[in-house]
């Protein structure tokens, strides 16, 4: 008999454990899933990919080709509790365009200033938009 009631009392425990689990389990999804909205996803990239251009300039290269894909800020789906508004437009059409011009060969002002250029446009919007990577991103900056 006692050890009827010791094998419930460990199955209880047991399928308690399992809930928690679960539930930690599903919060963790849904946190996945924030992080991976298509903007989120190409922010990263860009992130990425800026980090390999400084590393050129500071390498002494001078990138030539415009990351095409960065187009996408104007179209990727944002988290489902963010919506392009004006000033996002407007802030999206900036970087491009200042991301446009570090690939400009005809350009008369320094690699480095078009870059750290471009990289202000990214925390600019970032100022109005969502303020948390701000200090990753100036860690892109050319001192
Ligand atoms: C036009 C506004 C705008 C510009 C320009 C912009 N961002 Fe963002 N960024 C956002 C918004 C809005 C989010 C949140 C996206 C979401 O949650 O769907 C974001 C998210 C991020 C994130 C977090 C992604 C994650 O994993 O949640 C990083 C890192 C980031 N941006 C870096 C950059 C970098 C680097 C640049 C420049 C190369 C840049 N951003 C340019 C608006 C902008």
């Amino acid at each position: 008999m006692k050890q009827l009631l010791w094998f419930f009392c460990f199955a209880f425990l047991l399928s308690c454990n399992l809930k928690e689990k679960q539930v930690e389990k599903k919060e963790k999804k849904v946190y996945d899933m924030y992080e991976s909205s298509e903007m989120a996803i190409l922010m990263n990239q860009m992130y990425a990919h800026n980090l390999k251009i400084k590393k050129e300039i500071i390498a002494g290269k001078i990138p030539t080709e415009f990351p095409l894909d960065f187009l996408k800020i104007h179209t990727a789906e944002l988290s489902d509790f963010k919506y392009r508004n004006e000033n996002f437009q407007a802030f999206s059409t900036l970087f491009v365009a200042a991301e446009k011009d570090v690939f400009n060969a005809a350009s008369n002002t320094p690699i480095e200033d078009r870059f750290n250029n471009a990289v202000g446009m990214c925390i600019s919007c970032h100022q109005t938009e969502c303020t948390g990577p701000i200090p990753r991103i100036k860690k892109l900056l050319i001192k």
